[in-house]
């Protein structure tokens, strides 16, 4: 692969920005500048400025986010900022996006990637991947609630009814949900179907991968593809 190539496929922009990149002295080898577009290279080694980032050669870029309250996942957000917004500019400039979406005042464990296959994999509905929620109610759980989250919902506009596959009671108004579909306003709709409301929510696990304790709201790590668990 050439220099030329490496930055091309970055998403940085056209051959000819990639070029003028270069032309500028803003692409590096081993972190020495490199001003020939032709020079053959290995990518993990290619740097390079962008938007007066200094920015590393990935061939995929998967991201475990804490979503914090009061963002929306929308690369358009409406009313409120986009999560995009917490990320550098490069991952947006190359179309990372968030692997399903959690709703504005919803918190927790946000997947992004720039891979169109593993957004495929993740949502794709016969994959089944569970999804953890924390749920806190306005009011009390009762043991019917309870019952009525494992058996079969039906939602208005959905084709099948929605069910939870593990139900675990933490407290009076505190249950854990696992589901393993994404349908719009999927936990909320569930709880309001039973009788009750979301007062919080936040997704704590998807597939393997969960939430760390020290990846505060608004923080991301770069993850490995494989630690979501997916067969
Ligand atoms: N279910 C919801 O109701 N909201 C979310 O953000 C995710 C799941």
């Amino acid at each position: 692969m050439t220099l030329l190539q490496a930055l091309q496929s970055q998403g940085v922009g056209s051959r000819k920005v990639c070029l003028a990149i270069i032309d500028d002295g803003e692409a590096f080898i081993d972190g020495e500048v490199c001003t020939k577009p032709k020079q053959k290279v290995d990518p993990e080694r290619v740097t390079f400025l962008f938007e007066g980032e200094l920015c590393t050669w990935q061939e995929r870029v998967v991201i475990m986010m804490h979503k914090p309250l009061g963002y929306e996942c929308s690369a358009r957000p409406q009313f409120h900022p986009s999560v995009l917004a917490l990320l550098p500019a490069i991952y947006r400039a190359r179309g990372v996006q968030p692997i399903g979406r959690l709703d504005v005042d919803t918190s927790g464990l946000l997947i992004l990637t720039d891979d169109g296959q593993l957004i495929h994999r993740v949502t794709h509905p016969k994959r089944h991947v569970p999804k953890v929620y924390e749920v806190t109610t306005v009011d009390p759980i009762t043991p019917e609630q309870l019952a009525g989250l494992m058996s079969e919902i039906e939602l208005n506009d959905e084709p099948r009814p929605v069910h939870a596959l593990e139900v675990a009671l933490i407290d009076v108004y505190n249950v854990r949900l696992v589901i393993d579909e994404g349908r719009y306003h999927q936990v909320r709709r569930m709880l309001a179907a039973v009788g009750n409301r979301v007062d919080k929510l936040a997704r704590t696990r998807v597939g393997n991968l969960s939430l760390p304790d020290d990846l505060l709201a608004g923080q991301w790590v770069a993850i490995d593809e494989g630690s979501i668990g997916l067969s």
